[in-house]
């Protein structure tokens, strides 16, 4: 990848940001800046620049632009909020942005026409970047398979999975390899104007998940069907889990449930030159967590 000026990473302390720095790092295609909150817990590894501030404190926000050109763009809110303005203080300093987006938007569709509500506020965020005149990716991940850690606490207690909707297949991500795709974006050229879809190899439903993580746990797991009103008791009773986004999670996986089938792309593999990685390869990288 060619050596290029200074990107700026947000949500650099998130599961993809992370791993966005990283590679970025182990690329060496040039300087690394970070963008978070709070600077004094974000362990972020050496040779970063770290910049404290946040999307919704534009003078914060203006200053780690300074001297930026790429712009790794996560949208950590459940609406448009800031976006006009976020969008502009990009366009003012760097000529290119990779947005981290959703496979909930869904393609030829208006932002307020979007079927779901997180597809909806990232289709608003897309629409703004492509008429800013600043180059950009769009990049469009299945669900990731890191969703299934809100399974973690009950795996620490016992073998048994509880939720509602079992059947629900998933092109379940690795969180490595839309950040492999990220980079590429952000270093080479070639990504201008492309919206990617994202997946991993294989779809598997919800049982078929917390058996893998059984297997490369070792342990004999199940998943135990719930109602949905059961499901939404246990959750709302979850300290890790939001409530503001239950209700949200259960109509997504009803959805679900009801469309069609999810397809695997093989965009991984097309940008970044090897296999998306599985499910199994995910929970391999993740033991510690179930832990
Ligand atoms: N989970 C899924 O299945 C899925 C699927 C497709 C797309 N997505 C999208 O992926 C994104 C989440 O990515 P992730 O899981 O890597 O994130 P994450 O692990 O949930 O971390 C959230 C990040 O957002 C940052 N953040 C929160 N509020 C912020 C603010 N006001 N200004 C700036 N940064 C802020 C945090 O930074 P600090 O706390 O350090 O400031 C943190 O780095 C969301 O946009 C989501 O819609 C998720």
């Amino acid at each position: 990848m060619a050596t290029q000026g200074r990107t700026l990473v947000t949500g650099a302390t998130g599961k993809v940001g992370r791993q966005v720095v990283s590679q970025l790092l182990a690329a060496g295609t040039g300087e690394v800046r970070a963008l978070t909150r709070t600077p004094g817990t974000a362990r972020l590894p050496d040779g970063v620049e770290v910049r404290r501030g946040g999307l919704s404190t534009p003078a914060a926000l203006e200053e780690a632009l300074r001297g930026v050109s790429a712009v790794f763009l996560l949208w950590p809110f459940h609406s448009a909020g800031p976006a006009a303005a976020v969008v502009e203080a990009i366009r003012r300093h760097a000529d290119r942005v990779v947005l981290l987006s959703s496979g909930a938007v869904v393609d030829g569709v208006a932002a307020e026409r979007q079927p779901h509500p997180v597809g909806r506020s990232h289709a608003v965020v897309e629409q703004l970047i492509e008429r800013s005149g600043l180059r950009w990716t769009h990049l469009r991940p299945a669900t990731f398979a890191a969703n299934t850690l809100w399974w973690a606490g009950q795996l620490r207690t016992g073998d048994v999975v509880r939720g509602a909707y079992g059947a629900v297949p998933m092109a379940l991500v690795h969180e490595a390899d839309i950040a492999a795709v990220a980079v590429r974006a952000l270093a080479e050229d070639g990504h201008d104007g492309a919206a990617y879809a994202l997946t991993g190899p294989a779809v598997l439903t919800q049982v078929e998940q917390v058996r893998t993580i059984g297997e490369v746990l070792g342990r004999p797991l199940r998943w135990e069907e719930l109602s949905r009103e059961a499901a939404r008791r246990q959750l709302l009773a979850d300290d890790g889990f939001p409530d503001a986004f239950v209700d949200a999670l259960l109509d997504g996986h009803a959805g679900m449930l009801a469309g069609p089938r999810p397809v695997t792309t093989g965009t991984i593999e097309a940008v970044t030159g090897t296999p998306a990685r599985t499910f199994r390869d995910w929970v391999a990288d993740h033991v510690a967590d179930f832990g």
